[in-house]
């Protein structure tokens, strides 16, 4: 049986004080027996005073980027070990908002999936199709594109305890989150097409839908049975909102 998980991706937003503020608001919000499992994603600068914030809460502390070096003359990189180092267990990696502004490409992605699971943590691997990919009838063939680069490089096992995060880039911080319906056809075929190499990895990866998840529409996406709990930007910065969608995972 999957645990869902629900995590916020906190993007470039927050200070001391509203990571404070809101992780004591999650964690008034929310017992520590959560029937789901719950992350947060600050940026990398208060990754070490938020997970000081997160003291004897079950809540996890997981990270938006990593680079593929582990030490050495990369400057302004943040490697693995130091993430590991810091309490960091989920690695977001493959965001859109990286391959497009950052131009990083599947294979890379790969790298740092590679990288993530050589030191024992967890890759949260987002794949999504563009608005012209969608219209042109490519989402399939897009996301099966994006889950191959880390098969090709690491076989399908990798995949074994990893997050696979759908997030159509045309829901994302537009307020138009895919329907229950769009969300689950595209969860089982990225879950088919992995059962066509590993039916047991296939059915335990654990496939989080992304793209203007709220506190109005989250029950409804969670009902369907390959939406294993979301990645959430926007809502995610607001403790009541983020709660209520962790509440309707369980
Ligand atoms: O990584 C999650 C993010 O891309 C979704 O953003 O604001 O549409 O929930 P948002």
């Amino acid at each position: 049986m999957r645990k869902p998980l629900v995590m916020g991706n906190w993007k470039l937003n927050g200070s001391k004080d509203m990571a404070k503020s809101l992780v004591a608001g999650l964690r008034s919000e929310l017992s520590n027996n959560t029937a789901c499992n719950v992350a947060i994603a600050p940026p990398v600068v208060y990754l070490d005073f938020v997970k000081h914030q997160l003291d004897g809460s079950n809540i996890i502390l997981g990270a938006q980027d990593v680079g593929v070096n582990l030490s050495g003359a990369y400057t302004g990189e943040v490697s693995v070990e130091m993430l590991k180092d810091i309490g960091v267990t989920h690695v977001i990696i493959g965001h859109s908002e990286r391959r497009t502004y950052h131009k990083e490409s599947d294979e890379f992605i790969a790298k740092k999936f590679g990288v993530i699971k050589e030191a024992g943590l967890v890759p949260v691997l987002c794949i999504g199709e563009t608005e012209a990919e969608n219209e042109a009838g490519q989402t399939q063939a897009v996301c099966a594109r994006q889950i191959d680069a880390v098969i090709k490089a690491l076989g399908v096992q990798a995949f074994n305890g990893a997050v696979i995060a759908y997030e159509p880039v045309w829901a994302i911080g537009t307020g138009k989150s895919a329907t229950p319906a769009q969300a689950q056809a595209v969860h089982k075929f990225i879950r088919d097409h992995i059962a066509k190499q590993d039916a047991k990895v296939a059915q335990q990866v654990i496939i989080q839908y992304g793209g203007s998840v709220n506190d109005k529409n989250a029950a409804e996406l969670f009902t369907q049975p390959d939406i294993d709990g979301a990645l959430v930007g926007g809502a995610s910065l607001k403790a009541d909102a983020f709660a209520t969608i962790v509440k309707a995972a369980e």
